[in-house]
């Protein structure tokens, strides 16, 4: 009888552990702050050859024309991203048709809330 309870208590004990810290308690979960590289044909391939070594953002926030899209590519590849030949172009497609200059500004996510910001949309300095 000790030993089941033991057991149940130790499973319990488990399952406590591998779940997330915010999953016990009741709090909202923080703000997502790494986000996701587009849909697209080459989403799956850009995930694997691009959040390798820095965070999706740093792509997320270029505006770039297909040809220096494809300078970056080749940056990076010298660097060490590893990229098939054959999936070169249509990545660079990928980066262009996502991450080009007629593209909206991009929106950082933010961790906590704004602050100020009725002052911060009125904030152009007085002249
Ligand atoms: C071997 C590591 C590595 C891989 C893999 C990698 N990058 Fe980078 N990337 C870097 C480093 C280092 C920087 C510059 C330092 C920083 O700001 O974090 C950088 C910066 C960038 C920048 C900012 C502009 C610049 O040139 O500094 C862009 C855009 C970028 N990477 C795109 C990509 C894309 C697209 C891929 C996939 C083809 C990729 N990176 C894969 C290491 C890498």
């Amino acid at each position: 009888m000790l030993r089941k309870m033991f057991l149940a208590a130790a499973a319990i004990g488990v399952i406590a552990a591998t779940m997330p810290f915010w999953a016990l308690s009741d709090k909202p979960s923080p703000a997502k702050v790494t986000e996701d590289l587009p849909a697209g044909a080459m989403q799956a391939k850009a995930t694997t050859a691009c959040l390798e070594c820095h965070e999706a953002r740093i792509i997320l926030q270029q505006r770039l024309s297909k040809a220096t899209w494809a300078k970056e590519v080749d940056k990076m590849m010298k660097w060490g991203a590893v990229v098939d030949g054959s999936d070169r172009d249509a990545l660079i497609d990928y980066l262009s048709v996502n991450f080009g200059p007629g593209q909206a500004a991009y929106e950082a996510p933010r961790t906590a809330a704004v602050r100020n910001r009725s002052e911060k949309s009125a904030g152009k300095p007085s002249k």
